[in-house]
């Protein structure tokens, strides 16, 4: 798997600094770990101990990182239209801590590599030799870096392919305004490596500087301090001062422009996006407000938004200092704005306190969760935040009686062997935001919140295991206040692959009335013609057409949609749900429509569960696969390979049959 194809010695006499081995380290580490961690082993005399990063074992990184740790990233790169590609080099600064290592391993897929430099720390580079092993499908290939024993820069020369799995190049037919590329990154969970090579494993935090050239009149953004207009020449400088995971490093370039929301908040988008974009999240200053005022001093200076093109294939992605946005939450009624507070609360739980593997996503996930449905109360009220807890309830309860592992039904799955994209289910958000709702029920919402705001003030700038989280909660929850909750109690909630009887289930009275009106035009009772739902919300509707039985026949579909129109709905998060009805019951009149849907948006939630419904049956598989082959190109490459491992499974199962 690991096995050496090419090595490659750009500069044979530059190899002299190899002879000179030194024992003598690199001291300056920034990134310790936690107070609560036991005295570390000494590697060589005088080592800096080893820190919490190099100690926990991370099935998805080949990083050496028992040797050395990155401290400081800085990119230059040059966009390519034209070919699709980023090429330039990375330079990353680090800090040994095994002063015997001679070699660096970096995580990488599909970079072309053409030379590797060291330096010591402010000497000149020199070239050094390396060598890409053999690509893992799941991780790609490791870059081991020989170093010279001072060595602790090294520069990367490097260019992307058109392929990365975390790049997504667009034409200008793809964009809002048709006329100019765009290009943004997706770097979670693992695929930062596609586009820098790096020790990529969120255990490991560095700050990072970039240079990056476009062509004239696009604008450049990244996870970091953003220019508000345009470059004259091309070239963006950026700097992310705080210490991030990887997966947290994005960058996007496109025809962008600038528009204020508030103090600290604005928002990006291509210009016939902007003015809808700024009204429908226009209260994003005053979540953050909320945010501070339960959670703490937000860290990160700015957060703007970024609205992407429509095959971005994420609802959100909270990249720091400025989040990443589908475009389908604007639906002018600010009912999706649940969204922008979800990727705001990782600005706490993920970007502050960050899971130290994939394993542990739940801790990012299930405390954002929590954490937004927290600032949706204080912002927009309880109802709307009950709807919210209630569409996540609905989901969970879906997705954990269709999830066939049963150890993906707990909240600490085990993912080594497997991606991590795997694991994006409604378990680790759903199931852990009600682990946290069920502890604040039992101590109350001002000590919960108490003691959440110390979770992230204590570990601030840190990666963190469930273990972690585990000692912490036992410490200063269940033993300072003792006799309210059981040990026993959270090993249930940790390992079982069922909800806990005593789960807080959400009640929401928006919900109650959606019921009843169900209930009465299933039994008969009222038509149609008189069902009330000029005021219905966004969530109100995906939970009518979550709950309604499938298959129905086809009549009551067609009086469905015949009162409602949802076939040519312009909301594309309640067509998602409308179309995977309909494919459920092989309602064959809205499949032009659904064909329309699955080629105009590429948001993984809005189009796995049309293809997922679509392909149990043998001629919805065909049809399934007519519709992939159109749309295909339009998908960011993670939401191909998702869409084409529900394609194939469906296939083998019915080969199967
Ligand atoms: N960080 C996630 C998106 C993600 C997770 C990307 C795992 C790659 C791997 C983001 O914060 C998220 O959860 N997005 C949700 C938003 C929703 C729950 C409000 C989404 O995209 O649907
Ligand atoms: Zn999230």
């Amino acid at each position: 798997m690991t096995s050496p194809i090419a090595l490659r010695i750009p500069n044979p006499h530059l190899l002299k600094p190899l002879l000179r081995y030194c024992a003598t380290l690199c001291c300056g580490l920034t990134l310790t770990s936690c107070a609560s961690q036991a005295p570390a082993p000494q590697t060589a005399q005088n080592a800096t101990p080893i820190p919490q990063q190099a100690r926990i074992v991370d099935p998805h990184s080949y990083a050496n990182t028992d040797a050395f740790i990155t401290q400081r990233i800085a990119l230059d790169l040059s966009v390519d239209f034209d070919r699709h590609v980023l090429s330039g080099s990375a330079e990353l600064t680090l800090s040994r801590i095994n002063g015997g290592a001679d070699t660096l391993v970096l995580d990488t897929r599909d970079l072309e590599i053409s030379a590797v430099e060291t330096a010591e720390r402010e000497g000149a580079y020199r070239s050094t030799s390396y060598s890409l092993a053999q690509a893992d499908p799941i991780l790609g290939s490791a870059l081991r870096i020989t170093m010279p024993q001072q060595a602790t820069r090294v520069r990367i020369y490097y260019t992307t392919r058109p392929q990365a799995s975390g790049l997504q190049w667009l034409s200008p037919a793809q964009t809002a305004g048709k006329q100019q590329p765009f290009l943004f990154t997706q770097s979670q969970a693992i695929h930062a490596r596609s586009w820098i090579p790096l020790q990529d494993t969120p255990r490991v935090r560095a700050a990072y500087d970039a240079r990056i050239k476009t062509p004239p009149g696009l604008m450049a953004v990244m996870s970091a301090e953003n220019p508000q207009a345009l470059s004259a020449d091309g070239e963006y400088r950026f700097s992310m001062p705080q210490p991030i995971p990887s997966y947290l490093i994005a960058l996007a370039v496109g025809d962008l422009r600038y528009q204020a929301m508030g103090q600290r908040t604005a928002v990006y988008a291509e210009p016939s996006m902007l003015a809808a974009a700024a009204a429908e999240f226009e209260d994003t200053e005053a979540m953050l407000e909320r945010c501070e005022a339960i959670f703490g001093p937000y860290r990160w200076g700015r957060y703007d938004l970024l609205i992407l093109p429509p095959s971005f294939p994420y609802g959100g992605m909270e990249n720091p200092r400025l989040t990443f946005v589908t475009p389908s939450v604007i639906t002018g009624d600010k009912s999706l704005v649940s969204l922008i507070a979800h990727e705001l609360a990782h600005s706490w739980s993920g970007n502050l306190v960050t899971n130290a593997t994939w394993n542990d996503f739940w801790l990012n996930e299930g405390f954002t969760v929590h954490l937004t449905n927290r600032i949706v109360e204080e912002v927009f009220g309880l109802d709307v935040a009950q709807q919210e807890r209630a569409i996540g309830a609905s989901d969970l309860k879906r997705t954990l009686s269709e999830l066939e592992q049963p150890r993906d039904k707990t909240l600490v799955p085990e993912l080594a062997g497997r991606d991590p994209d795997d694991n994006v289910t409604d378990v680790p958000y759903e199931k852990g935001a009600l682990f946290l709702a069920y502890l604040e029920q039992q101590y109350g919402r001002p000590r919960f919140d108490e003691f959440l705001r110390g979770w992230f003030d204590a570990h601030a700038f840190q990666s963190e295991t469930t273990a972690d989280f585990r000692a912490w909660l036992d410490r200063e929850l269940l033993q300072k206040t003792p006799g309210v909750v059981s040990a026993a109690k959270i090993e249930e909630w940790m390992t079982s692959t069922e909800m806990p009887t005593d789960t807080p289930w959400p009640q929401s009275t928006a919900f109650a009335t959606v019921d009843a009106a169900r209930e009465a035009w299933l039994s008969g009772s009222t038509p149609l013609a008189e069902m009330d739902t000029a005021h219905w919300s966004t969530r109100q509707w995906e939970y009518f057409l979550n709950s309604l039985p499938t298959p129905l026949p086809a009549a009551q579909l067609a009086a469905l949609d015949e009162r409602f129109n949802l076939s040519q709905t312009t909301n594309r998060v309640i067509a998602a749900r409308w179309f995977r009805d309909a494919a459920l019951s092989q309602y064959q009149p809205a499949y032009p429509a659904l064909r329309k849907h699955l080629n105009s948006i590429g948001r993984m939630l809005l189009i796995e569960p049309v293809y997922t419904a679509l392909a149990k049956t043998p001629d919805g598989l065909a049809l399934a696969e007519q519709i992939y082959a159109e749309a295909r190109s339009g998908y960011h490459p993670i939401a191909q390979t998702s869409v084409e491992k529900i394609l194939a499974k469906a296939r083998a199962e019915q080969a199967g049959h």
